[in-house]
């Protein structure tokens, strides 16, 4: 056993178990626990390779429910807490947001009060908040979002985790918890859950089904690579300065079309036999509110803390394009059954 240990929240997710895979894989003298409530975003699967290790420890539980995480985190021995356990689509958040405020805002402060226990008693040495670009709105064709931003959520789960990053805030400024903030730009990669744009795309030229283009494909997202933002999540977990936040990002804007562009192309060359993919593009009605550019400036983790990215869009893309072409089984498990009769039904109601 090792006496560093992370607590890990929403572990069983996308971001989540890839920061899992990171620490276990590079830092043989970090333990961690996973704290996961497993909703339909959350899945075992991600983080299977792990489960004989000594080093790993998964636990059920909803951070929302005040009584369970109290109880659960009693007898945990943990040195710092990476919280990663949310509602995170913006497009359920559209359909019903009550969810997203209970686990984002409620969830969070319990975690809040659970660290604040724990740094009283000089057991808890680190609280980093894991948080997105979307709290500070939309921007237009310039500029960039940096850590002075005006905060300016426009979904409700946007404000639900805007709401997170002021109380994360104000336990540092009134409790003195050691809190550090990271937002950050849409994430890619492996383990993405199939209903982000990305692996929907991916998964939509696999089995031949319509490729859904919002509105008319000119909104621009900052695709950063889920490796590069787990390394920058440990950079500032290690060298970040209490109280702070940092955004993260890694200059990469496109707008969609383009992303479903870059995918077809990409489908063409490894899956021919629906070429060619871009034929199965559909315009469909345009998202509610939907914010028209994220843009990330990252100067101040480059600059402060000396972290950089190691990928660069077209490998990284062309990684996890592979990687669902090679993973089916994880993906065909998640679309099938209970979820795929919900999915179905939310997307009549969205599109
Ligand atoms: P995800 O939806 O893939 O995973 C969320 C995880 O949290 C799941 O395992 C789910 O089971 C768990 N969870 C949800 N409610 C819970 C609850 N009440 N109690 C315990 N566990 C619960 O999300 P993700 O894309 O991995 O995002 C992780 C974090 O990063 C979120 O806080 C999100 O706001 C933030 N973020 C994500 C992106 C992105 O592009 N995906 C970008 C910026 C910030
Ligand atoms: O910016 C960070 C945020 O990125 C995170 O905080 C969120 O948790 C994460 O889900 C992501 O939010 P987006 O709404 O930007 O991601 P999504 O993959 O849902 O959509 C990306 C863009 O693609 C967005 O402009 C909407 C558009 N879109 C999405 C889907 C699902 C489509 O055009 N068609 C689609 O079917």
């Amino acid at each position: 056993m090792n006496t560093r240990k992370l607590l890990i929240t929403g572990g069983a997710g996308f971001i989540g178990s890839n920061f899992v895979h990171y620490i276990l894989e590079n830092y043989s003298n970090i333990d961690v626990v996973v704290l996961d409530k497993l909703t339909y975003a959350g899945n075992l699967n991600n983080l299977d390779r792990w489960k004989t290790d000594s080093r790993f420890q998964f636990l059920k539980v909803d951070i929302a429910d005040k009584q369970a995480l109290s109880t659960t985190c009693k007898d945990l021995e943990f040195t710092e807490i990476v919280h990663f356990a949310a509602e995170s689509h913006v497009d359920r958040s559209i359909l019903g947001p009550e969810e997203f405020v209970k686990t984002n805002v409620m969830g969070t402060f319990f975690l809040l009060e659970i660290a604040r226990e724990r740094h009283q008693q000089s057991k808890l040495n680190r609280f980093l908040h894991v948080s997105t670009d979307e709290v500070y709105g939309t921007l237009g064709k310039e500029g960039f979002f940096t850590e002075s931003t005006s905060y300016a959520p426009n979904s409700p789960y946007s404000a639900s985790k805007a709401g997170s990053d002021h109380l994360v805030r104000s336990y540092f400024h009134t409790y003195g918890l050691p809190t550090i903030t990271t937002n950050c730009s849409n994430n890619y990669g492996p383990f993405h859950f199939p209903e982000k744009l990305i692996p929907l795309i991916i998964l939509n030229c696999i089995q031949r089904k319509p490729l859904p283009v919002y509105g008319k494909g000119n909104n621009i997202r900052d695709w950063l690579y889920v490796k590069d933002h787990c390394s920058a999540i440990f950079t500032a977990l290690e060298k970040g300065k209490l109280g702070e936040t940092y955004v993260i990002g890694t200059r990469n804007e496109k707008t969609n079309l383009e992303i479903v562009y870059k995918i077809c192309e990409l489908m063409d060359q490894k899956h021919p036999e629906g070429a060619p993919h871009k034929d199965l593009i559909q315009f469909v009605k345009d998202r509610a509110g939907h914010d028209f550019r994220y843009a990330i400036d990252p100067t101040k983790i480059e600059s402060e803390l000396g972290w950089k990215p190691k990928y660069n869009f077209e490998n990284a893309i062309e990684e996890t394009v592979d990687w669902f072409l090679e993973n089916q089984s994880w993906w065909k498990d998640i679309l099938s059954g209970e979820y795929k009769n919900y999915y179905e039904k939310v997307y009549q109601e969205l599109k």
